[in-house]
């Protein structure tokens, strides 16, 4: 069948039609429009893919396609004023079809990381929420959701939605909108509920539980932009790509201008640092390769990967030796250790999980140089290194700098000083003081 694609792009389009029309030929009658269209225009803004490899966008004229690699499957974002929104509804293994703009979403938060950072940016933050109290009792409960009702129908507007899944939320405005009143929770695996959605954001993609599921997967990404980036993909869903790109602009730029003064700061060697963590009684180095690019941005580097891809028994006194002869040769610890109250985790549970004491000589501890990422947490514990961090990354290079490099001039936003028994930041409704109406701005570090 032949098929003009009104796209300004692309092979990649025409071929997904053509996967749209012999998997979903019956569903829908080929828009006439569509295929007469004269000129390939693409209405409206446009946000292109620099950095993430985990997306793509393709832009007709009154549609858009998100290649997703997290989940392998096609979006087809039909405007709402477009013929084919009101005639297509692809569901299949492959192709999902959504109207956009959203009216409304939801987003399971409890395992969506980023995303309530991100949408604070695009402006979604003004929406009025509604509680459900009946949940309210559960609240504590880590499978539980939050939605976030608008309600100002006066205006006409169409009744929009924005629902995150936990309240255990690592930001202060979502927490002031719970708190006062104007959240509800929602069963997370009430798929009923969940299906009265336009879009259900989840990051877990065994949890696709029908039509109306988008994967949302920054963590599948290898770097801190890419990452970043997927504020682009939410964008797409609201046609807020201006916004979406400004966003990224602004906090790509200053992450490169950090990193490229970093590389400055160093002057024969570079800081080694052991990023290690803990866990069933167990030390390994951590390899998540976002981290690694962390710390090579800053300015440090990593011990190296060929002699840390063992784990060390911490009840086996032979693997802490090996163990402490490596952490021997490092300047700088960071733990990323779990902890059910981050608050509880001192210096002392450090050095006891390494068994170490507070006077021996590993220049980390004696130069004081002991850092986790869990300074910023919720209410409940949950990590805002899982949120906030995500969406800008900037913020974390720019406290890695100050942990590689000290000026003592620099307050760290995620990390905290376990040597110098640094503690956490609980974060509280009482700390939003952005107007619920305006979208958050990223913070830019200074930067030469
Ligand atoms: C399309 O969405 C916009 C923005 O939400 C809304 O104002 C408009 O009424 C919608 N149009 C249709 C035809 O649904
Ligand atoms: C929460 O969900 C996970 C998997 O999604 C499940 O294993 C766990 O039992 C649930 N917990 C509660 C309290 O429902
Ligand atoms: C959530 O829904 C599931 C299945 O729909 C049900 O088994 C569970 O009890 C519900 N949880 C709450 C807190 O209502
Ligand atoms: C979301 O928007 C759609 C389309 O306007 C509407 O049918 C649906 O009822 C809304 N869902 C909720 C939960 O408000
Ligand atoms: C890096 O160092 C070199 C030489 O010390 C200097 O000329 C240059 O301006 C520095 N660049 C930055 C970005 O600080
Ligand atoms: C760690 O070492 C202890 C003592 O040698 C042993 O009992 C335990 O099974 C080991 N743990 C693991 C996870 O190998
Ligand atoms: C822990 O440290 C103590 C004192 O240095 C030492 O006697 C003990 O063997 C160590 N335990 C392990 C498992 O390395
Ligand atoms: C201790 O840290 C300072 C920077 O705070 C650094 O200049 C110094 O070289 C470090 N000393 C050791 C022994 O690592
Ligand atoms: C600390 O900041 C002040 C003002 O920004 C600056 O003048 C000073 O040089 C800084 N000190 C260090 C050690 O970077
Ligand atoms: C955010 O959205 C609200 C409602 O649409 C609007 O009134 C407000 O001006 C927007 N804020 C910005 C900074 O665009």
């Amino acid at each position: 069948m032949a098929i003009a694609c009104s796209c300004s792009c692309c092979l990649q389009v025409l071929l997904l039609w053509a996967a749209l029309w012999t998997v979903a030929l019956a569903a829908v009658a080929v828009p006439a429009k569509l295929k007469a269209a004269p000129a390939p225009v693409v209405a409206g803004p446009v946000s292109r893919v620099e950095d993430a490899r985990m997306f793509q966008i393709y832009y007709g004229q009154s549609f858009k396609v998100i290649k997703n690699f997290g989940d392998g499957k096609s979006y087809l974002l039909m405007q709402n004023t477009s013929k084919m929104a009101s005639k297509t509804k692809y569901c299949t293994g492959r192709i999902k079809s959504f109207v956009i703009p959203l009216a409304n979403f939801s987003v399971d938060t409890t395992a969506s990381p980023g995303t309530n950072a991100a949408m604070a940016f695009l402006n979604f933050s003004h929406l009025k929420y509604s509680l459900h109290h009946q949940f309210r009792s559960v609240s504590t409960e880590i499978n539980i959701s939050v939605f976030f009702l608008k309600r100002n129908k006066l205006l006409g507007v169409l009744e929009s939605l924005k629902g995150i899944t936990s309240n255990q939320v690592a930001s202060q405005c979502v927490l002031q909108s719970y708190t006062s009143g104007n959240t509800q929770l929602v069963n997370r695996t009430d798929a009923q509920t969940l299906s009265q959605f336009s879009a259900q954001f989840i990051s877990n993609i065994d949890d696709d539980k029908g039509c109306n599921f988008a994967a949302y997967v920054p963590l599948e990404e290898d770097t801190p932009l890419q990452r970043a980036e997927w504020i682009k993909y939410l964008g797409t869903f609201t046609n807020s790509e201006d916004r979406a790109n400004a966003v990224y602009d602004a906090i790509k730029r200053n992450y490169l201008c950090l990193s490229k003064a970093a590389a400055n700061l160093s002057t024969r060697f570079k800081p080694i640092v052991a990023w290690i963590v803990y866990t069933q009684g167990m030390w390994t180095f951590v390899k998540e390769s976002y981290a690694l690019q962390y710390v090579t941005d800053a300015g440090a580097e990593i011990v190296d990967a060929t002699i840390t891809n063992k784990r060390f028994n911490s009840s086996d006194s032979e693997d802490m030796d090996n163990f402490h002869a490596i952490l021997c040769t490092v300047d700088v610890v960071i733990d990323q250790t779990y902890a059910l109250e981050p608050a509880e985790y001192k210096l002392s549970t450090f050095l006891e999980n390494i068994n170490v004491s507070q006077d021996s000589c590993f220049s980390f501890v004696s130069n004081r140089s002991i850092w986790r990422f869990d300074k910023r947490i919720g209410v409940s514990g949950t990590l805002d290194w899982y949120d906030g961090a995500i969406s800008q990354p900037q913020l974390v290079l720019g406290d890695l700098i100050e942990v590689f490099f000290p000026t003592g001039n620099y307050t760290t936003i995620y990390f905290r000083n376990l040597a110098k028994e640094e503690g956490v930041t609980e974060i509280g409704p009482e700390m939003c003081t952005r107007s619920m109406s305006a979208p958050m701005e990223p913070i830019t570090l200074p930067c030469q």
